[in-house]
């Protein structure tokens, strides 16, 4: 479920709260909001043809899919202009009329597609894996249709991620909810094409809602981390920091406790924590965690470990505050100088790593050249 408020005033209503028409389950706070949208909304006019559809929930992931289809449409018209569907041969697709995208790695005259043909290649495989109970990993391989290209095997992005997501979710949208593993991958499909194409306010939203259903379901601590991981990036992109540092601190104390059998995951969550610290200029907080954190990552995951790198580098920054001291910026300034030919050897000079590093060691060196004058 995704629609969590009243369909008049927008109130929150969770999972379970409010009056439902009792034709197609529209949610209201109340019989005022439900009567008001009757009389004034126009949901006496919908109300039926929300009813055919498949009840307020189908009926919503149409409506948002359609948009998204010309929206995705709109933004490949250039690219697209003059060619035709791989799939089904035609520029304009013949029942939709909907316009061509393409947002992989094709070049050339390869991989122009409607989103619904893309859409029902992707149901149609699944299916099919899912009549015949074929291997985990098949199925695996199939369900990625719902997110990359059949030919050059890339992630789609942007709008049309997003578009795919809105019909991913609104082929599965009428499965069972309990447990149910393959509306929980479209809910996920969804969200990550809606944060691709930065709408991540809705994506805040299905994943909250996301994380009441596991709850209610009682999904295992480890499954629950996962979702509360999303939120904390969604609250990031959204510029809500506190609420994100608080998340992160919960999601390391539970990877630490549940003792994760990968190491590198622990240390992801650290290292998200730590950038979270920085993010909320608590920079001493942010140095004397990672000060206890290093040796333990560089045992636990070797000396050349990316996470390792990262987290150095988090250390550097942490070492670089307004109130640093002359003796940190310079501990900074001798770190970043390694860290940064390191990057420069192992990513490449125009990698956003190695850039990233090379612009902080410029900005140490002249904190370190003021504090020399001073
Ligand atoms: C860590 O942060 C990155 C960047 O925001 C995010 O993509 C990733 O999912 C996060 N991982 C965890 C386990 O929180
Ligand atoms: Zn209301
Ligand atoms: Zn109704
Ligand atoms: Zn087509
Ligand atoms: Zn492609």
């Amino acid at each position: 479920m995704i629609l969590t408020h009243c369909a008049a005033c927008a109130a929150p209503l969770g999972l379970a709260l409010g009056k439902k028409c009792g034709r197609c389950s529209t949610r209201y706070c109340g019989p005022a909001c439900q009567e008001q949208h009757w009389k004034e909304g126009g949901h006496d006019q919908l109300c039926k043809l929300i009813k055919k559809a498949g009840g307020a929930e189908q009926y919503n992931a149409n409506t948002k899919y359609t948009e998204a289809v010309s929206v995705a449409a709109e933004a490949c018209a250039e690219d697209t202009k003059g060619q035709t569907c791989y799939i089904c041969t035609q520029a304009l697709h013949w029942k939709t009329k909907e316009g061509l995208v393409r947002m992989c790695a094709c070049r050339g005259t390869a991989g122009f597609a409607h989103v619904s043909c893309l859409a029902e290649q992707a149901k149609i495989l699944v299916d099919d894996a899912e009549e015949r109970n074929l291997d985990y990993e098949i199925r695996d391989s199939r369900w990625a249709r719902w997110t990359a290209c059949g030919l050059c095997e890339q992630e789609y992005h942007g709008v049309v991620l997003c578009a795919l997501g809105w019909a991913c979710w609104k082929t599965y949208v009428s499965r069972p909810e309990d447990s149910n593993t393959i509306r929980t991958c479209a809910i996920g499909v969804l969200a990550h094409g809606l944060g691709d194409a930065g709408r991540h306010e809705e994506r805040l939203q299905i994943q909250q809602t996301q994380f009441s259903t596991q709850m209610r379901l009682g999904l295992s601590e480890q499954e629950l981390l996962a979702t509360r991981c999303n939120i904390a990036v969604c609250l990031e992109e959204l510029g809500r920091d506190e609420e994100a540092l608080a998340l992160r601190r919960e999601c390391y104390a539970t990877s630490k406790r549940l003792n994760v059998a990968n190491p590198g995951d622990l240390y992801i969550d650290v290292l998200n924590l730590s950038k979270s610290l920085l993010d909320t200029h608590r920079h001493t907080e942010a140095r004397s965690f990672l000060r206890e954190q290093l040796p333990k990552a560089r045992r636990a995951l070797g000396p050349a470990d990316d996470t390792l790198f990262k987290l150095r580098w988090n250390y550097a920054l942490s070492l670089c505050d307004t109130g640093a001291s002359r003796e940190d910026v310079l501990e900074a300034t001798t770190l970043l100088e390694e860290l940064s030919s390191t990057a420069q050897r192992v990513y490449g000079p125009s990698n956003p790593v190695a850039a990233g590093v090379k612009r902080d060691l410029a900005h140490a060196r002249r904190k370190l050249a003021s504090s020399t004058d001073s």
